[in-house]
C-alpha cells in the first residue's frame, strides 16, 4: 500500500469503491481537498490580490497583481521574494521563496473558494 502524504488518502483506498461513479466522484473530493488548500489558493486568488496563511488574509505588504502576474511596476514579487525562503530575524515566519515567483494567471484562481 503506498504511503499516505498529511492525512490523504492513498489510491488503494479507492480500490474497494465498485461502482466508477462513486470511486470518480470518491477520487475527485480527495483531489479538491488539494486543490482547495489555502497552500494554492493563496498565489491563485479570485480578485488582484494574493492572499497569504492558512486563513488566507490578504498579502502583506498590499501588492497587486500587476499585468504580468509579478506586481506592478516598482514593487515586483521579487522585490521581496528570492530563490530560497528567507527566515525572520525573530526566527518565527520567512519570507517564502522559489524560482520563478509570481502569481498564477488571471483574476479568477481556481473559481471554488469564495463559494462554500
Ligand atoms: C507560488 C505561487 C503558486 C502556488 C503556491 C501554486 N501555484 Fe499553481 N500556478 C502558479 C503559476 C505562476 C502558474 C502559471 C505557470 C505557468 O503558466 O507557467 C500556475 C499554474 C497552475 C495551474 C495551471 C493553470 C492553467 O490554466 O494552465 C494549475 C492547475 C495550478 N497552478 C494548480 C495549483 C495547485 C493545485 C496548487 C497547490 C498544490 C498550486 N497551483 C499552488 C503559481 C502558484
Amino acid at each position: 500500500m503506498a504511503d499516505t502524504v498529511n492525512g490523504l488518502k492513498t489510491v488503494d483506498e479507492f480500490a474497494g469503491i465498485e461502482s466508477e461513479a462513486e470511486r470518480s466522484t470518491a477520487v475527485f473530493q480527495e483531489v479538491m481537498k488539494v486543490i482547495e488548500s489555502p497552500r494554492c489558493l493563496n498565489c491563485h486568488p479570485r480578485g488582484d490580490t494574493p492572499l497569504q496563511g492558512d486563513d488566507m488574509h490578504p498579502h502583506m505588504p498590499p501588492v497587486q497583481h500587476g499585468g504580468a502576474d509579478f506586481g506592478a511596476p516598482g514593487l515586483y514579487c521579487t522585490t521581496w521574494h528570492s530563490a530560497e525562503n528567507v527566515a525572520f530575524l525573530t526566527g518565527k515566519g520567512n519570507i517564502s521563496g522559489h524560482s520563478p515567483w509570481q502569481l498564477a494567471p488571471g483574476r479568477d484562481g481556481m473559481s471554488r473558494h469564495d463559494r462554500a
